[in-house]
């Protein structure tokens, strides 16, 4: 798009349409509504809501309050929530073996929310992590994370997931070929309506941080890489995150995504601009921290900080973001 020429000064004065509320309200070129928001969420297998403190604010809720909080999103017109385990050290292995439990918790948690708030979309993690002693999102097999083997774990708890009610897989493991067999094992299975959304461009990032504290990640290094850069993309890349993307889109994912948020807006802007196709950003956990480290500090006015970091998402072109802040978010917004 090109800018018109301007009159030059003082013909153009850009002041003049920033003069008064309405004038502003009037040229506002995106507009942030919590139908933009998908709620991220963390579920734990006890009682009791749990703080996460590193993330002040968010708690690892039980099913019972996962209930509450779909209840809570649907009053609040928040359209979807993304959940997350957090799955008892005890019970993981270098598998993930758990992640295809058709009645661990997530799958307890989507059945419970869909009878209560059927009206909420719930979107899954397709990911070994959570379940993983060693933290990585794959089988490791000689000192790497397998790709082939892991895909055929990922579809077991995709198609789980989607026979307890999932309305959205998104796949975060970033494997080459899992959305392409995830769609197909769908269809096989007479699941035409099971939405994909890709974790299509997501980077290898200092942000997840807190997340791994949250869902009580594996450390890793124990077993396999110390880091995950094998298969979350550079974040010195750009080109290559539209090569995923094509990629993602080409095998069937309905939406796509680009994570972290606010560090890749370039990214975003690029995707949507590339491929017309629904994108959404999440705005992860480490950015979450940051924003609430410097408000509770009194560095930064947190509830201004909170919608304009939201509001950044809308004006790169994203069709919705994922975030922890939702339910705030969307009081604020007036709903
Ligand atoms: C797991 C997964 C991660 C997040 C979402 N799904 C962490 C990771 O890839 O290491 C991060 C979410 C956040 O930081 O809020 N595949």
């Amino acid at each position: 798009m090109t800018v018109a020429p301007l009159a030059p000064y003082p013909a153009t004065r850009l002041r003049r349409l920033r003069q008064a509320d309405w004038s502003r309200r009037l040229v506002r070129e995106s507009v942030l509504t919590p139908a933009d928001l998908i709620w991220s969420m963390v579920v734990h297998e006890g009682e009791g809501r749990i703080p996460v403190a590193s993330m002040p604010g968010v708690e690892r809720l039980s099913v019972d309050d996962c209930v509450k909080a779909a209840v809570e999103a649907r009053d609040l017109g928040i359209p979807a929530i993304a959940i997350f385990p957090y799955i008892d050290g005890a019970r993981k292995d270098a598998a993930g073996s758990m992640a295809a439990d058709p009645n661990g918790v997530i799958c307890r948690a989507v059945r419970a929310m869909k009878d209560a708030a059927p009206e909420v979309g719930i979107m899954c993690d397709v990911a070994l992590d959570p379940f993983t002693d060693h933290g990585h999102d794959g089988i490791i097999e000689n000192g790497d994370i397998a790709n082939d083997p892991t895909i055929e774990r990922l579809v077991e708890q995709a198609l789980v997931q989607t026979r307890a009610g999932c309305d959205i897989l998104a796949p975060s493991d970033m494997m080459d070929g899992r959305i392409g067999i995830i769609r197909a094992a769908l269809e096989s299975e007479g699941f035409q309506n099971t939405l994909i959304m890709s974790y299509a461009a997501k980077y290898a990032s200092a942000f997840y941080g807190p997340y791994r504290d949250a869902i009580g990640s594996g450390k890793l290094g124990t077993l396999g890489p110390s880091d995950k850069k094998t298969y979350q993309q550079d974040p010195a890349n750009s080109d290559e995150a539209l090569r995923e993307v094509a990629l993602d889109i080409a095998e069937g994912a309905d939406m796509v995504m680009v994570k972290p948020g606010m560090p890749y807006l370039d990214i975003v802007q690029r995707v949507v601009q590339e491929f017309s196709m629904p994108t959404f950003a999440f705005q992860v956990s480490g950015e979450y921290a940051m924003i609430m480290a410097a408000a509770q500090n009194g560095w930064i006015d947190e509830q201004r900080a909170i919608l304009e970091s939201l509001g950044a998402f809308k004006r790169a072109g994203c069709a919705g973001v994922i975030t922890y802040f939702a339910p705030r978010a969307a009081r604020m917004l007036g709903a």
